[in-house]
């Protein structure tokens, strides 16, 4: 005890410091999420999101650049439908020359080892804004959404993505997916869930970026209830018995706990989602000079390893270099 035992001792120099510090997570660690849209020459800023942009296909291939140069491990596409696009079902997300399709194809093509992963989900392509199709009494239909699903993940499988995500969490949509691949031959198409995502006020920006605000209502009648921690502890344990290869949980800084109990639980690699919103009240505290982005930035994905998660999936990603290293 003291005066003989100093805990100071062990964090008194740089050097110290670096030794029994869990590395912050390298690149290869990293998922970055972003946005692709229709055209040629197309960078849309997204206001609430500094530092991400919508970007047709011809920019996301110059800006990977980069990013693939600093070792960033895997990308997740977002697509997104015009007004005019948009139907009942949100069948422009199933569509097989849709832009997510043709932006998968050119990543691969270009990067081959970039594993690129797409989102799958029609909340961005249906007029009512929400995650499948609606029943009479406005719920969505949980069993009609998920054929939808199938056929989304099928085609951005046919694209070439290495893993598909479904976000939209219907039951039994792994099943259906993983049964959807396998009968079209894309056995080895990893399937990776949103497998705890919570019905969160953390969405506000991407909702903006992807221009896929419910028009009524809420999610709340699929997306977990972040108070009700058992059935979204069962939300993942029902995904992996369904056959997901990876789980995920969503949003992240929020959800340590969960993180923690469901690293826990399962051997299944573990993904945690940084999300928009997560992203933009960093941001927004820096710009004011209410705290430094890079620390705060460091300090807040740490804390995501040291919860448990194996991937980061990060707006962060690509400012690996500038973020992450001294
Ligand atoms: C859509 C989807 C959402 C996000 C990823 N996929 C939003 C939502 O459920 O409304 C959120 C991602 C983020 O906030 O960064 N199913
Ligand atoms: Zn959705």
């Amino acid at each position: 005890m003291f005066p003989e035992v100093r805990l100071r001792r062990l964090r008194q120099s740089v050097g110290i410091r670096k030794m029994l510090d869990a590395p912050l997570p390298g690149p290869e660690k990293f998922m970055w999420p972003t946005f692709v849209i229709d055209g040629e020459g197309k960078r849309e800023e997204i206001e609430s999101m500094p530092g991400q942009c919508r970007l047709s296909v011809d920019q996301l291939l110059l800006d990977l650049e980069p990013i693939v140069d600093s070792g960033i491990a895997s990308v997740l596409l977002f697509g997104l439908a015009d007004d005019s696009q948009k139907d009942f079902q949100g069948s422009e997300a199933y569509n097989n020359n849709g832009t997510v399709q043709r932006a998968i194809h050119a990543v691969k093509n270009k990067f081959p080892d970039l594993v690129v992963a797409a989102d799958a989900c029609v909340c961005a392509y249906t007029d009512h804004g929400h995650c499948g199709p609606l029943t009479e009494s406005g719920n969505v239909d949980n069993d009609a959404a998920i054929a939808n699903l199938a056929k989304i993940c099928i085609s951005h499988a046919d694209a070439g993505a290495d893993i598909v995500a479904p976000s939209a969490m219907m039951d039994g949509q792994i099943q259906a997916i993983r049964a959807g691949l396998d009968s079209n031959g894309w056995k080895d198409t990893i399937l990776m869930s949103y497998s705890t995502k919570f019905a969160s006020s953390m969405y506000g920006p991407f909702r903006d970026a992807e221009k896929s605000k419910p028009g009524q209502g809420d999610r709340k009648a699929y997306q977990a209830s972040y108070g009700d921690l058992r059935t979204a502890i069962r939300e993942s344990e029902f995904d992996e018995a369904e056959g997901a290869d990876m789980l995920m949980i969503k949003p992240s800084l929020f959800y340590l706990d969960i993180l923690a109990e469901l690293r826990a639980n399962t051997d299944l690699p573990l993904a945690a989602y940084n999300v928009s919103g997560e992203y933009s009240m960093l941001h927004a505290t820096a710009q004011r000079g209410w705290g430094d982005l890079k620390g705060m930035v460091q300090e807040s994905t740490a804390a995501l390893t040291r919860a448990g998660a194996d991937i980061l999936i990060s707006y962060w990603a690509n400012q690996y270099n500038e973020l992450f290293k001294d």
